[in-house]
């Protein structure tokens, strides 16, 4: 579809948006679709695809943890995209301030309370004020028409 085409062609970087269940387990996917909203207070969001298996999580949950990839970790970004279950099995991550499960080695992570949802056609929009961030710095992992890319 030309419009989907069209987004494609605008660059993103890559991340991981995590929380866990009642039973502390962490579940996440990949997303590309962060947006800083506003600065006072610091909002953002992202959208979720309403098939996503792990949506129901995040709809349960009152925080969710978004780690910003380096061109590390593209590895990363495929199984949290393609890996069907089990994604944290094997991986370093590590519990927030929150609890919110976040990648080690990350250029920097977000901690976030969800403020609301929106129903956005096949997407639902978090809509979540930060409450705590970590910086690292490094390379960004990019994503670009359906394509992996790095900054050179
Ligand atoms: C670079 C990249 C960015 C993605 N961005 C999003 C996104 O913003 N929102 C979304 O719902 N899915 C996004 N996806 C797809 C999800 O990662 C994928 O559909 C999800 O992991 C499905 O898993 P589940 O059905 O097991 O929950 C993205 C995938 C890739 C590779």
């Amino acid at each position: 579809m030309l419009f989907r085409r069209a987004c494609g062609h605008f660059a993103t970087g890559v991340a991981i948006a995590a929380t866990l269940d009642s039973s502390g387990n962490p579940h996440g996917l990949t997303i590309n679709s962060f947006t800083s909203v506003s600065l006072t207070p610091p909002l953002i969001l992202i959208c979720i695809d309403y098939r996503a298996a792990v949506l129901a999580h995040f709809q349960s949950a009152t925080h969710f943890g978004l780690s910003f990839l380096s061109a590390l970790q593209q590895d990363l970004s495929n199984r949290f995209a393609l890996k069907p279950d089990c994604r944290f099995e094997g991986t370093e991550w590590k519990p927030g301030a929150t609890g919110v499960p976040l990648m080690v080695g990350c250029l920097a992570s977000l901690e976030c309370r969800v403020d609301r949802t929106i129903d956005a056609g096949d997407h639902m929009i978090l809509l979540a004020e930060v409450e705590a961030a970590e910086l690292e710095g490094g390379q960004p992992l990019l994503y670009y028409s359906g394509r992996y890319g790095r900054c050179s």
